[in-house]
């Protein structure tokens, strides 16, 4: 596949495939404060994308849905000057554009590289980077895509795995808690999906993201990081959005298609995260809405359901007190509101987890294939770095990477993440608790059915790996794409979906 080609496959098919959108216009245009960040506008022209464009014209690539963006500048650059004056950290804010050529592979188009204003410079700067044509440029294309990786390391584990999976769904397990009856059947079908979590969350809090603690020392924000886990949580976080077809719909990497079960159709059809997801989303869709018909049949009886209500109310106002105010939350009148916001949250704490958690170590385990941080920059000529550079880039490049020890520490760390216990629960698979234990023989038959279709998603997982035609998933060195595939051993097997956030 290459190495380019291996660098857009993970933005389809890694650990973190939940950042790449689709490029709807140019130019794109920041939406910092250009008194603080400098002009808006990005060095990504309309000229360097089409300059690397042979199959089609740039009007064409738009109208075919060909292009696309993995845009961390927002986020990152706010930070930026805060990170490059940690020791040993040296990084840009960056943004890269994919092309989806004719034969239905993704491939980097260009980078862009920001740096923020300074105090000597108060424009900041914006480098290009595109395929090297001669050594030189190939050498600098090669450092331009390992920067993109700390900006894609530190958004995958500081928002989309800590934040959104993690912290952003324990108001609903504490108030599922405080407010619901263990005999309340809203109680039996979440428990086992909070199974966990809190204890989790609390070793993380001591252990991982602790001042000083394994999240600071090996990614680039370092003491920054909760900083920006905040940010996100402020201008990002959305409980709507976690919703799978809504989240895809919104990066444009889906259309809404009322003929397909989940409402949606893929924009890029071999995108192995999102296909397999909408089968796992489909299936907990179905039983949620089975489940509340069953046990809310008179009219208004979610609204009228004091413990549901109160449930909701604390995940609201207490839990999620800083969103009080959104829009965006759904309402709790109905079953289908009820389904839905359980479907959500039965996702985000099953597969949405496992697809972000447990490829940590097969992709990140390696620093050479997606380095946490870097700890130089790029130089520019007529700087004293471009001489070194030139006269030996592999060891410069080997010298912009994280040391030894340091990888030795990350790599470690995504190995115990990464890990299932030998207690692991899988979704669709019986509870060992008996907390949520009915004699309901509508209900079991309702897991009965839910365990089949998983039992079936598992079968066409194992099918889609084997299709040539998916060449994300499949070709020669090509890795299968396991982190949907619900059922796992214990240990790292970078495959199964736990029901819940427990690792
Ligand atoms: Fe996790």
């Amino acid at each position: 596949m290459g190495e380019d080609g291996e660098f857009a496959r993970q933005m389809l098919a890694g650990v973190n495939p939940v950042n790449i959108e689709l490029l709807r216009e140019l130019p794109i245009s920041s939406k910092l404060d250009p008194d603080v960040y400098g002009p808006p506008e990005s060095a990504l022209t309309k000229e360097v994308i089409e300059r690397d464009l042979l199959e089609m014209s740039l009007e064409e690539a738009f109208e075919e849905k060909r292009l696309f963006i993995l845009d961390h500048h927002d986020q990152i650059l706010p930070f930026v000057n805060k990170m490059n004056s940690l020791p040993g950290i040296k990084t840009y804010a960056s943004r890269t554009v994919f092309y989806l050529s004719n034969a239905g592979v993704l491939r980097p188009l260009a980078i862009e590289l920001s740096l923020p204003p300074t105090s000597s410079s108060s424009a900041g700067s914006k480098r290009v980077f595109t395929h090297g044509q001669d050594a030189t440029t190939q050498w600098m294309w090669k450092l331009a895509k390992a920067h993109v990786w700390p900006n894609d390391a530190s958004i995958h584990q500081i928002v989309n795995h800590l934040l959104r999976t993690h912290v952003c769904t324990e108001p609903y397990i504490i108030a599922m808690h405080r407010q619901l009856s263990v005999m309340h059947p809203i109680y039996k079908l979440l428990y086992p999906h909070m199974r966990y979590t809190l204890a989790v969350n609390a070793f993380a809090r001591k252990n991982l993201i602790s001042g000083g603690g394994i999240i600071e020392a090996s990614y680039s924000p370092g003491k920054y990081a909760m900083g920006l886990s905040s940010a996100a949580y402020k201008t990002m976080w959305r409980f709507d959005m976690d919703a799978l077809p809504a989240d895809l719909l919104q990066r444009g990497m889906a259309v809404q298609d009322p003929c397909m079960p989940s409402g949606v159709k893929l924009v890029i059809e071999d995108y192995p995260y999102a296909s397999d997801g909408l089968l796992i989303w489909q299936a907990i869709k179905e039983l949620a809405e089975a489940y509340v018909e069953h046990f809310y049949c008179e009219p208004n009886s979610v609204k009228s359901d004091l413990e549901l209500q109160a449930w909701w109310d604390e995940i609201l106002n207490i839990g999620h007190a800083d969103k009080r105010n959104e829009p965006w939350w759904p309402k709790l009148h109905t079953n289908e509101d009820l389904s839905s916001i359980l479907t959500t949250m039965i996702w985000t704490t099953s597969g949405q987890h496992a697809a972000i958690n447990f490829g940590q170590y097969p992709f990140g385990g390696c620093p050479l294939n997606r380095p946490t941080f870097m700890r130089r920059l790029i130089p520019q000529e007529g700087e004293p770095d471009y001489e070194k550079f030139k006269l030996n880039p592999e060891e410069f490049f080997l010298s912009s990477l994280p040391t030894r020890y340091q990888a030795s520490k990350v790599m470690a760390t995504q190995e115990s993440v990464s890990s299932h216990s030998p207690d692991e629960e899988y979704l669709g698979k019986p509870n060992s608790s008996g907390n949520h234990w009915t004699n309901d023989e509508d209900i079991q038959n309702l897991y009965s059915k839910f365990a089949d279709q998983l039992e079936a998603i598992e079968k066409m997982i194992n099918l889609r790996n084997k299709d040539i035609q998916l060449q994300n998933r499949c070709g020669a060195g090509v890795p299968p794409y396991e982190l949907l595939h619900p059922t796992s051993g214990p240990g790292v097997t970078g495959r199964g979906i736990p029901k819940s956030v427990s690792a």
